[in-house]
C-alpha cells in the first residue's frame, strides 16, 4: 500500500479487469448516467460509477469525523464589507459554518509535509494524505460546480537521503481518484530568491541543485470550471511587439504547427505560461512593520499577493465569494478584498491573524478597503514590475576533466580540505 493509503484506496479497482459483471440498469438509468459521466469528464459509466462509489465512502468516513468539528470551533475574529477573518479549525467552517456550494474559489497553502517543521506546525509526508483527508471532503461539499480549488505546496526532502518525498503528487492522486476533482491544469511557482537548500546535499555534497519551485495544483469538481485567460495575459516580448509592427508571413513551423497570419493579430497581450515567476523576498514590508511593532510573530510561510491575485482574477468574478481555509497572515483575503471579491479565511492561530490586520487597514489604523496593497484592483503597470532572467541551461562554460562526478552519489561528506577548495574556486 502507498504511503497515506487507506482502506479507502481503491488501487486494486484500477487493475485491468478480469471478469466484468453486469449491473442492472434501465434504458432511462443508464442514458442519464451517461450523460452525468460525460458532463463530469468520465470516459465511461463504470468510471464514473466507481468514482460515486469512492466518493461515497469518504463521505461516510468524514460523517463518522463531524462531531470533531463543533459549529462554535471557529469565530469571527474581523469583518470588512467584503469578508470575514475566522479564527479556529477551518474543518468547523467546512462542514458547519459554510452552505454546501457556496465558494468560487478555494486559493490555498496548507501546511506542507516538512521533515523540517514550521513553528505553527507540519504534518508528516508519509500521513500527509490521512491528514488531508477531511479538509478534501470540506473542498468538494463547499465548492460550487464551476469552482475552482487552487493548492500551493511545496516538495519534501525525504529525510536521510538526497531523494524527494512524493506527499504531493499522492495528494494530488488522492483528490482525483478518491473525491473526484479533476486537474484542470499544474502551475509551477519559481521563486528566483529561494535558498539553495538543504544545504547538506546542494553545497556540501553539491549531488543535487537548488529546489526553487512550488507545485501549484488547480482542479476543480468538473472539468468545465469557469475561467478566462484574458485576464491574465502577459505583456508581448520585444520580439512579437516587433512581429505585430512589421507582420507575419504565414508558413509550417519546423515543428510541424501552422502558423496563420492570424498570429500577427493584436490580442492585447499574450497568454501566459503556467510558470509564475515572483521572487517571495518582502522583508520589510508594511505586514512586516506593523508585527514587529505589535511584538507579534511574522509568518514563516507567507505566498506573495502575486499568487492569490492571479487565480482571483483568471477563475472568479467581483462579488464571487474566494476561501483560504489555510489563511495565515491573510494574502488570499486581502487580494480577494482589494480584487472586489468576497472572501472567508479561516487560521487557527490567532496571532496570525492578529498580525493579518495591518492588511486590512490604513496608516492610522482604521479599517481600510483602499490599503495600498494593490493599484486599486487594477493590474500593476508593467515598469512596475519585476523581471527574472533564467539562464539557459549549461550556459556557464565547464572543463569536464576538472570537475568530477561525485561517484558514491555522495553518499559520504567530502574531506573538509575538498570542501575548502572548492569554496575557493
Ligand atoms: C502555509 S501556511 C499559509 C500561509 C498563507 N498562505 C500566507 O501567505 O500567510 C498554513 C497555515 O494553515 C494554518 N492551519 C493549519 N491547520 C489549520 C486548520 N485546521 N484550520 C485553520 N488553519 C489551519 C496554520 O496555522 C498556518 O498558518
Amino acid at each position: 500500500m502507498r504511503a497515506g493509503a487507506t482502506a479507502l484506496d481503491m488501487t486494486a479497482i484500477r487493475e485491468p479487469q478480469k471478469t466484468i459483471d453486469p449491473v442492472r440498469l434501465d434504458a432511462d438509468e443508464r442514458a442519464e448516467m451517461a450523460r452525468a459521466a460525460e458532463r463530469l469528464g468520465f470516459d465511461s459509466v463504470g468510471a464514473y460509477l466507481r468514482h460515486l462509489h469512492r466518493h461515497a465512502q469518504a463521505e461516510a468516513v468524514a460523517a463518522s469525523d463531524k462531531t470533531d468539528y463543533p459549529a462554535d470551533g471557529i469565530r469571527t475574529f474581523h469583518e470588512t464589507s467584503l469578508g470575514r477573518m475566522l479564527h479556529g479549525d477551518a474543518r468547523s467552517y467546512l462542514f458547519r459554518d459554510a452552505s454546501a456550494q457556496s465558494v468560487d474559489l478555494i486559493m490555498t497553502s496548507p501546511p506542507f509535509g516538512l521533515v523540517r517543521k514550521k513553528t505553527y506546525g507540519n504534518e508528516d509526508a508519509h500521513r500527509y494524505c490521512t491528514w488531508f483527508r477531511p479538509f478534501a471532503e470540506g473542498f468538494r461539499r463547499v465548492l460550487k460546480e464551476s469552482g475552482s480549488l487552487v493548492i500551493d505546496i511545496g516538495g519534501a526532502w525525504k529525510p536521510g537521503t538526497p531523494t524527494r518525498s512524493l506527499y504531493h503528487f499522492e495528494l494530488l492522486l488522492m483528490l482525483c481518484e478518491d473525491y473526484g476533482f479533476h486537474l484542470c491544469q499544474e502551475h509551477y511557482w519559481w521563486n528566483p530568491a529561494k535558498l539553495p537548500t538543504p544545504a547538506e546535499w546542494v553545497n556540501v555534497r553539491r549531488v543535487r541543485v537548488k529546489d526553487a519551485v512550488n507545485c501549484i495544483w488547480w482542479l476543480s469538481p468538473t472539468p468545465w470550471p469557469k475561467a478566462n485567460n484574458r485576464r491574465v495575459l502577459a505583456p508581448y516580448s520585444a520580439a512579437m511587439r516587433d512581429l505585430l509592427k512589421n507582420g507575419y508571413q504565414a508558413k509550417l513551423r519546423p515543428s510541424g504547427h501552422q502558423i496563420s497570419d492570424k498570429f500577427s493579430k493584436d490580442n492585447g497581450g499574450s497568454v501566459p505560461p503556467n510558470l509564475l515567476a515572483v521572487a517571495n523576498t518582502e522583508s520589510n514590508g508594511r505586514y512586516q512593520d506593523y508585527c514587529r511593532r505589535h511584538g507579534l510573530p511574522i509568518h514563516p510561510a507567507r505566498f506573495p499577493n502575486e499568487l492569490p491575485e492571479y487565480f482571483i482574477r483568471l477563475l472568479t468574478d467581483p462579488g464571487d465569494r474566494v476561501l483560504d481555509p489555510f489563511a495565515g497572515s491573510c494574502v488570499t483575503g486581502a487580494a480577494a478584498e482589494q480584487l472586489g471579491r468576497c472572501w472567508t479565511c479561516c487560521e487557527q492561530n490567532e496571532s496570525y491573524l492578529k498580525g493579518a490586520m495591518s492588511r486590512f487597514q490604513d496608516e492610522g489604523g482604521s479599517s481600510s478597503k483602499t490599503a495600498d496593497l494593490f493599484l486599486g484592483g487594477k493590474a500593476t503597470p508593467v515598469g512596475k514590475k519585476s523581471f527574472y532572467t533564467i539562464n539557459p541551461p549549461c550556459s556557464l562554460p565547464v572543463d569536464e576533466t576538472s570537475v568530477a562526478l561525485v561517484q558514491d552519489g555522495g553518499l559520504n561528506r567530502p574531506p573538509v580540505a575538498a570542501r575548502r577548495n572548492r569554496k575557493a574556486e
